[in-house]
């Protein structure tokens, strides 16, 4: 998945020959799953026309600072909506216009309006482009916070060979996409995550298992992958599904095939989550034949499963452990005393209590309770928003 879906973006253009790439610009953006609007400096519309970038962008295209019924079009809220502004092409006299603050096209305005990070792709004549009026300019601009995206070289509109042409749209979105990795906050860091249930074998037919649909784990991975992380889940079955470059998915039966998963990967991570429902016992012997119906009763002797979670924290160095806990009686009391034994940084605490939340539903509600006995509550949220919440506790507690 890209990390352009779901982006605001404003992409400006100025009025150069460079001004027909923007079109392709505009359609990889959309492609990307990017919501794109387009604002044109009177001199773009020479170029290309508002049509074409309407229907590509699918929204209205900006060139005035009013529709033809003199409705004034507010270029704060538009410079307010974005979560990014690329202006490409921007030419010489676009750039001279950034430099000095001048407000004298729609452009412009929502230039100045923007508090989000703007990304600039200048093309010119290879002597312009060398002029050190542009480069100081350009200098000016980067030094303020824009990001250049170089001109690249090759035969230009003039006839004459050098750099000045507009980067190409893919190199346009590579940097984009480049930029926006190298700004999230888990990149780098391994994160392993177990859920859902495990399934512990009594014959070839049968097993000990749980009602754990693994939503929340899934969550929580699709929430560190968007966070930038590298991770691994060793998944218990599940219908779930999670498809990323960034992905490990390992897919594991018993709770003893899950400790094994875990323990390959645990001293190069750098937080384990356990949100797994691991079944406590498995059977002692696994019949090899499926076991047949009699008229008396059987009994099934059960031995105790690892914890898995209990384990990763004898053997932690600097990895941050979070583990969750469902209890019935005394909740926080119990789940301190959790923290505590399994040598946890956080404990997430379910409710019981509340219709919406736990095994197979969509929603939970939790508190989480730190090292220091710090409890957060939170309402009642999907498993999304959880995830996020999670997150954010230890992004803002933890140093990664
Ligand atoms: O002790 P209890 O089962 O209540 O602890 C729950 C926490 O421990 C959860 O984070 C769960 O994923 C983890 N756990 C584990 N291995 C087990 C049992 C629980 O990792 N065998």
């Amino acid at each position: 998945m890209s990390l352009l879906k779901n982006k605001k973006v404003i992409v400006g253009v100025s009025g150069g020959i460079a001004a027909y790439k923007s079109t392709f610009l505009v359609r990889l953006l959309i492609k990307a799953g990017a919501e794109v609007k387009v604002i044109l400096t009177p001199g773009a519309e020479e170029f290309v026309t508002p049509l074409t970038l309407s229907t590509l962008s699918k929204n209205p295209v900006y060139s005035t600072f009013a529709d033809e019924e003199k409705t004034w079009f507010n270029h704060v809220d538009i410079g307010l909506w974005a979560d990014f502004m690329i202006i490409a092409p921007v030419t010489a006299n676009t750039l001279a216009k950034l430099v000095s603050g001048h407000a004298d096209n729609f452009l412009l305005t929502s230039y100045l309006s923007a508090k989000c990070p703007v990304y600039l792709a200048p093309a010119m004549d290879l002597d312009m482009y060398q002029h050190p009026s542009t480069q100081a300019n350009l200098n000016l601009l980067q030094q303020r916070g824009n990001q250049i995206i170089p001109a690249e070289s090759g035969e230009l509109a003039s006839g004459l060979a050098g750099q000045g042409r507009m980067a190409e749209p893919e190199n346009i979105i590579r940097f984009i996409e480049n930029d926006l990795s190298s700004k999230l906050p888990l990149r780098n860091k391994k994160i392993l995550i177990t859920a859902g249930p495990t399934y512990e074998a009594i014959d070839p037919v049968r097993f000990i298992g749980n009602h754990s649909s693994g939503k929340m784990g899934y969550q929580l991975a699709q929430r560190a992958l968007n966070l930038g992380a590298n991770v691994v889940l060793v998944s218990g079955p599940t219908s779930q599904k999670l498809d990323h470059n960034h992905l490990d998915l390992i897919q594991v039966t018993s709770a003893t095939q899950m400790l094994d998963a875990c323990q390959k990967h645990f001293s190069e991570a750098d937080v384990f989550i356990a949100s797994a429902a691991v079944s406590d016992y498995r059977p002692k012997n696994i019949a090899t034949q499926k076991i047949k119906k009699s008229d008396t009763e059987i009994q099934i002797e059960l031995v105790k499963n690892p914890d898995i979670l209990f384990e990763m924290g004898l053997q932690k160095t600097n990895q941050v452990l979070i583990g969750f806990a469902l209890e019935t009686n005394n909740e926080i009391e119990n789940a301190k005393k959790k923290l505590q034994k399994k040598n946890l940084d956080f404990i997430v605490l379910n409710s019981l209590q509340d219709q919406g939340a736990g095994f197979q539903k969509d929603t939970n509600r939790i508190q989480i309770i730190d090292q220091q006995n710090n409890i957060d509550s939170y309402p009642l949220k999907s498993k999304k928003e959880v995830a996020e919440d999670i997150f954010d506790v230890l992004l803002k507690k933890m140093k990664l």
